[in-house]
């Protein structure tokens, strides 16, 4: 169920049997020389979208820019700063609990998201504990969960890809994106064949580093096969991990 695709009665409905939602959680960024700028957003997205529809779990609209300053060095890349992102993870979280959702799933595709969601989760709680929150207002749960890192997911994409994974525009997102999207695949020759690793700080400094935007991976071996599998694996495991986050204390 998507949210976008619904109504407010439906909504309102839909509250009556459960009080959680999945957020898909991504960011607007290079992706080295054959990877989409949306692909941190279309991974979680697609996967969240499908196990929406299989599971009946509600599928909020996707924070498709996050942050992403060390990429912007790079043309179309569009980053929040850190503090920008801490409040608007925010709003979203006091709206959708105004409705009495309590259990919001972050559902995420970019690792420069983690550090600010994790202070986002924190001003949230900080309502509640200053009571600030209103009487009325039910505690909230907040989980942040990386799409790769889903139970048997991160294992499956380093068996399709053993050599040339990489950290950044990595073999399986970009298969992910191709599989959701393969009339945008996009053919480069890469060189080296396997990006350059290394730590990030500024874009420029980035750009210096790792010149076409890839880290330590080789995405020409991307494929939209390669991604039909992960997606798969993926939706199942959502859909488990979202069950048992719903059922904990
Ligand atoms: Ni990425």
């Amino acid at each position: 169920m998507q949210l976008h695709q619904s109504s407010w009665p439906e909504i309102e409905e839909y509250l009556k049997s459960s009080t959680g939602i999945i957020i898909p959680i991504g960011s607007t960024e290079q992706h080295g020389p054959n990877g989409l700028l949306g692909t941190d957003a279309i991974c979680p997205e697609v996967i969240a979208r499908l196990a929406g529809d299989q599971s009946g779990i509600l599928v909020g609209p996707t924070f498709n820019v996050g942050s992403a300053q060390h990429h912007l060095g790079f043309p179309g890349t569009i980053t929040l700063r850190p503090s920008t992102m801490i409040a608007a993870m925010s709003d979203w979280a006091a709206s959708l609990m105004r409705h009495g959702f309590d259990r919001i799933y972050w559902f995420n595709g970019h690792g420069g998201n983690i550090a600010p969601a994790s202070a986002a989760f924190s001003e949230i709680y900080a309502e509640f504990s200053f009571g600030r929150a209103g009487s009325n207002q039910r505690p909230v749960k907040l989980f942040l969960r990386n799409w790769w890192e889903l139970p048997g997911v991160g294992d499956l994409c380093r068996e399709i890809f053993p050599v040339g994974e990489g950290s950044h525009a990595t073999a399986s997102e970009v298969s992910v994106t191709y599989y959701a999207y393969p009339q945008s695949q996009k053919k480069v020759e890469m060189h080296p064949k396997i990006a350059p690793t290394g730590s990030i700080r500024d874009a420029d400094d980035y750009r210096r580093q790792f010149p076409d935007g890839r880290i330590g991976s080789d995405p020409s071996q991307a494929s939209p096969e390669a991604g039909e599998r992960i997606v798969k694996a993926a939706v199942k495991a959502l859909i488990g991990d979202f069950q048992a986050f719903m059922k904990a204390a």
